[in-house]
């Protein structure tokens, strides 16, 4: 039986500690004020954002989900056999278990920064799944992915659910685009879920749900900031604000300043808010499957096969290097 590994290459806790709370001030104090969206997500925040995934108005997880299941078959078909399959930024390794079971590859390494829960996933994924080589790997999205020397000459294949791509700029995706590409190499592919263009008061409901649970997780990646950074930010004198904005084809969050009010951080910084002032905290762009594949195509990667469901809200795209 297969037995699950585990590689971690982590900067050590402290000078993580160190870039992240330099990361947060200089966001903070930037002329145009920025929170890096990774800072949603501390324990608060992941839960909330389990909590955003079963709203009614937050359609894409879901739809996602029920594309994997649904087209399963499918999808194996498309991506072939003996694959290796790399899931970046796997978090607890849910979705890929839709598609797991049919798709069969010889090993699947999901890489993601939080090793403990990591690792914790994978070997409950090995002991369900005996038959597949569980490799994780603990490090950041783009590190350099060493592929176990037994599946050297197998096929490559990335798995990007989620949508994450839409969270980056179009460079940044287009970046990634060819990061996935170079890592792959001959033969890979890419199997990615991508969030649609749609109809505006859809994408606006989706972001502003009726019970404040999204704004509660948006004020989170203040309340996070605050405690990496001890110090006493008021996030009661902020709003949650989420729009999509259709020339550039993204949603865009920020918190809101509803008044004005200063602090000092760490007796060297001073950050001061002036009213409806606003610090930015994630894009969320949404594609066609003409924009998306055009991108792709710049990366050097060809669609081979995509499915939609049928309101067209979501879409689970498969590339091959070519
Ligand atoms: N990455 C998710 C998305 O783009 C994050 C998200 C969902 C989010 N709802 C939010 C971020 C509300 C901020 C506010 O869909």
């Amino acid at each position: 039986m297969n037995q699950v590994v585990a590689t971690t290459e982590l900067n050590t806790v402290f000078e993580e500690c160190l870039i992240l709370k330099q990361e947060l001030i200089d966001g903070l104090c930037a002329k145009e004020k920025y929170i890096n969206p990774k800072f949603f997500y501390d324990e608060m925040g992941s839960q909330l954002f389990e909590k955003i995934m079963q709203l009614p108005e937050y359609y894409p997880s879901r739809t996602e989900m029920s594309l994997l299941e649904k087209y399963k078959h499918e999808i194996a078909e498309a991506l072939g056999e003996n694959i290796v399959l790399i899931e970046p930024g796997a978090g607890n390794c849910e979705k890929v278990q839709c598609i797991l079971q049919t798709l069969k590859p010889k090993c699947y390494m999901p890489i993601d920064i939080s090793a403990g829960f990591l690792f914790e996933c994978a070997r409950k994924l090995q002991t369900k799944f005996p038959f597949i080589k569980i490799h994780a790997v603990a490090d950041d999205m783009k590190a350099k992915v060493e592929i176990p020397d037994a599946f050297k000459n197998n096929n490559k294949v990335i798995f990007y659910p989620g949508s994450t791509i839409g969270n980056y700029k179009p460079n940044e995706a287009l970046d990634f685009l060819e990061h996935v590409k170079d890592l792959v190499g001959k033969g890979g592919g890419l199997l990615i879920g991508v969030d649609l263009q749609k109809d505006k008061e859809i994408l606006d409901a989706a972001y502003n749900d009726e019970h404040g649970i999204t704004a509660l997780f948006n004020l989170n990646a203040l309340k996070h900031a605050n405690k990496l950074l001890d110090c006493k930010i008021d996030t009661n004198l902020f709003e949650h604000v989420a729009f999509y904005n259709e020339d550039q084809c993204r949603i865009e969050m920020h918190l809101e300043s509803k008044t004005e009010h200063a602090y000092n951080i760490d007796n060297v910084s001073r950050v001061c808010f002036s009213e409806f002032e606003r610090i930015h905290t994630e894009y969320s762009y949404k594609y066609t499957i003409e924009s998306f594949s055009n991108m792709a195509e710049k990366a050097g990667l060809k669609l081979e096969k995509y499915w939609i469901d049928d309101n067209e809200l979501f879409s689970v795209q498969y590339y091959k290097v070519g």
